[in-house]
């Protein structure tokens, strides 16, 4: 069977209830915006399919956040409701025939098996349709799935329009369907608006298929959990929760130690090899990779960055855009800005920050140093208070100090600047000119003693 199977993601709603200057489908979970899970979700699913995503508020926003995925867009340019968001797809999707799963974008739970299973159950047969349903404890605020004598959907019932009867109904619409293209799209444009929110519910199509003589199957699935929908940031805070359970279980039973696994937050895309042990509130964000034996310090925060194996992050210690090599050692209380790359074996100490700064293999700076824009040689050491002044107020400077090198403690070495390889800089100096390999750099004025000082002072007195 060579029929398409395309899959319309909605997302065009700005999401009321959650009361955010932002629409809905790009507020995250788990490290993703919402819309971005679904999408992942769709893209998994066999045989190869397009996948359209409708947008409306915000568009442009939700575009950009897709921009990677490849899907396509269309735009519903007022929001009438769901069944008017699906209509807006029927002129590029009805030509194709075939399968039309439709999912919102608001329920990011949602997992590919099931996705797969709800197509593989349509494909081929007859009827008109069939949706994913679960039974809920407490099923407010959903659509509630109506059965005939015979098992099959007569109808589905929205929240504001149910009967007291229907609301006792356990029954969800999980919003996640598949229907033959040929007959939702003969039928889409009977859905009116005849409800007390007067807009166009994808749900009456249900009822509208039924009475035209069709089936509409249920497909119930046992674990309710992947189909909750946010509507509310409390929501949003309880499948964020969920994400980050799954996350950190899934990391334990690789081989990942993870300490207070119910306070750290590890995104979705995040990695981490065997054996590596993660401390209490630590945060593993963006797409970061972290190699084997690695240790990630209590409360630090590892952001968008590589890590190779056995690196040790000491506890409060921020890492945003970097790549660390192997054994290197940083932190407590470091803080590498973005761009950095730090050498293998390489110290990085406490109030220690770097931005944009190649540090190499072996060297250290263990104390109080602020390093912008430099090259640091292999092995070569940093003292405490030594600052890069790489900031003219204009322009920013490059400072290159090459291999072995020895920087006292408190230098300002002012950029642009080259320090050669195993060269001194004496404690306290204001370096502004080059310094050859070898040599010992001064810039500080004489000390000067003057014997009996003190005495003289109180005798004058
Ligand atoms: C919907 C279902 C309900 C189901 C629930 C599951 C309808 C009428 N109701 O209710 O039966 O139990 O989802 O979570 O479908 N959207 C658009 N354009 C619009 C309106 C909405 O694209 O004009 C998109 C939204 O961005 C959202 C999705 O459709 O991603 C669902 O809309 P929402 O308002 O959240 O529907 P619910 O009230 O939750
Ligand atoms: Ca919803």
């Amino acid at each position: 069977m060579n029929s398409p199977i395309n899959v319309v993601i909605l997302a065009a709603g700005l999401g009321t209830r959650m009361k955010s200057k932002r629409a809905k489908v790009l507020h995250r979970v788990g490290g993703l915006t919402l819309v971005e899970h679904v999408v992942n979700a769709a893209a998994g699913i066999t045989p190869p399919e397009h996948i359209t995503v409708v947008v409306g508020s915000q568009a442009e926003q939700v575009q950009a956040a897709l921009a990677h995925t490849g899907v396509r867009f269309v735009e519903q340019t007022e929001q009438k409701g769901t069944g008017h968001a699906l209509m807006m797809c029927r002129d590029a999707l009805a030509p194709q025939g075939g399968l039309v799963v439709v999912t919102y974008g608001d329920g990011p739970l949602l997992s590919r098996a099931t996705l797969q299973e709800l197509v593989d159950r349509q494909a081929g047969v007859d009827r008109a349709a069939t949706l994913i349903t679960t039974r809920l404890e407490d099923p407010t605020g959903y659509g509630r799935i109506i059965l005939g004598k015979d098992g099959e959907v007569q109808a589905i019932v929205e929240q504001k329009a149910a009967t007291p009867q229907q609301l006792s109904i356990p029954l969800i619409n999980s919003g996640i369907y598949c229907f033959r293209a040929d007959l939702l799209w003969k039928h889409i444009a009977e859905i009116g608006t005849d409800n007390p929110a007067r807009e166009y519910y994808l749900t009456d199509i249900v009822e509208i298929l039924s009475r035209a003589g069709h089936k509409v199957a249920a497909l119930e699935v046992p674990d309710s959990e992947e189909l909750l929908g946010i509507n509310t940031r409390a929501e949003l805070a309880s499948v964020d929760k969920i994400f980050r359970e799954r996350k950190v279980r899934e990391l334990m039973l690789e081989g990942v130690t993870i300490e207070k696994p119910e306070t750290v937050t590890i995104d979705c895309a995040v990695r981490i090899g065997a054996d590596s042990i993660v401390g209490p509130f630590a945060q593993i964000l963006g797409p970061s990779d972290i190699g084997e034996d690695c240790r990630i310090g209590a409360c630090s925060i590892v952001e968008n960055s590589k890590l190779a194996d056995r690196v040790h992050i000491a506890p409060f210690t921020s890492i945003a855009d970097s790549k660390v090599d192997a054994d290197a050692h940083i932190g407590p209380f470091a803080r590498l800005r973005a761009g950095n790359r730090v050498g293998a074996g390489a110290h990085i100490g406490n109030f220690v920050e770097l931005k944009n700064t190649q540090f190499g293999a072996g060297a250290k700076a263990n104390h109080l140093a602020y390093l912008g824009d430099a090259e640091i040689g292999d092995k070569t050491n940093i003292g405490a208070g030594t600052i890069t002044c790489n900031y003219d107020g204009v322009k920013k400077h490059r400072t290159r100090i090459g291999k072995a090198a020895f920087i006292g403690s408190n230098s300002t070495l002012v950029a642009p600047l080259e320090i050669g390889d195993s060269s001194y800089i004496g404690a306290g100096s204001v370096i502004t000119d080059p310094v050859p390999a070898e040599a010992l750099g001064l810039g500080r004025s004489r000390q000067v003693v003057k014997g009996g000082w003190a005495s003289k002072q109180k005798r004058k007195k």
